[in-house]
């Protein structure tokens, strides 16, 4: 027997998510606790390679990140009822390291998100910065604030400096939430230790993940309700667009916050057929 929802932990406010609109991206400090970051290091650490894909599956200390507290609240906030899990990935950038990636935006480059949804991310991306990054050039993130809507940048796929770059400085235990269409690159690591990070995908489930095609059915038995619908792994792939009616709602409202739409429906329309209100929707930021 399944667990039943509760309503998900908080997420924006008005503030925050005006903040990242502007920016593209959203800096939370001490996201984890001191003892989340030992646990993920040592996570990392014990990867031999630089960076793999779908690690919420390959070890028990990262599967608890599929709905994390300190982040599924936000993505609960833009997605709603069908949001997916799209990809997860640690990086592990050594001292030194020739390869980094150059300017890019995640997500398709040929016919890109923003065409379609500049209003609202159709990808975001959360990170969790694993080890300081008090000063620059340590294997940081650049990015350029706002460039969440340029369909091009005349120092794509080179290392060029941007005149409004900026190095993510951040301390270790921190969080960024980056909307899909902000160009970034990875700054070089001249320090003496390893970088690490976190990086986990949300969207609705209509887009495709990016790691996986199916996830193992033995460990998937083993997961929470929860963590099992945000992983989309579903027989049919229309599921992924009418969602089965067990996986409505994936979580309950916040107490204080109703959604009116809720109340248009007569009980001959089944609840996984309802359309449902996300919190930005609900406070007209769209
Ligand atoms: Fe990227």
């Amino acid at each position: 027997m399944e667990e039943a929802a509760g309503p998900s932990p908080k997420g924006f406010t008005r503030e925050t998510w005006e903040m990242f609109a502007r920016d593209g991206i959203l800096v939370i400090e001490n996201a984890l606790t001191a003892t989340e970051v030992e646990t993920l290091v040592a996570a990392v650490e014990k990867q031999r390679n630089p960076t793999s894909w779908n690690i919420v599956e390959t070890d028990v200390r990262f599967t608890p990140l599929i709905d994390l507290p300190a982040h599924i609240g936000y993505v609960y906030d833009v997605y709603g009822e069908m949001l997916k899990l799209l990809r997860s990935e640690f990086f592990k950038r050594e001292p030194q390291q020739p390869i980094r990636n150059r300017w890019h935006f995640d997500g398709p480059r040929v016919l890109p998100f923003e065409v379609f949804s500049p209003k609202v991310p159709l990808r975001i991306k959360v990170g969790y910065w694993l080890t300081p990054l008090t000063t620059e050039n340590r294997g940081n993130l650049v990015y350029i604030p706002g460039s969440h809507h340029w369909a091009h940048l005349p120092q794509y796929h080179t290392h060029e400096p941007h005149p409004q770059e900026r190095q993510l400085t951040i301390g270790p235990g921190a969080m960024t939430l980056m909307w899909s269409g902000i160009w970034h690159r990875v700054a070089e690591n001249n320090g003496e230790d390893t970088r690490l990070n976190l990086f986990l995908e949300y969207g609705p489930s209509w887009i495709v993940s990016s790691d996986r095609v199916s996830s193992d059915p033995e460990w998937m038995s083993g997961l929470s309700r929860t963590r099992r619908i945000l992983m989309r792994d579903y027989e049919h792939p229309n599921n992924l667009v009418k969602l089965p009616e067990g996986d409505v709602p994936l979580y309950l409202p916040r107490p204080g916050e109703l959604d009116p739409e809720a109340e248009l429906y007569t009980d001959n329309v089944p609840p996984a057929l309802r359309k449902r209100s996300t919190w930005l929707e609900r406070e007209e930021l769209v």
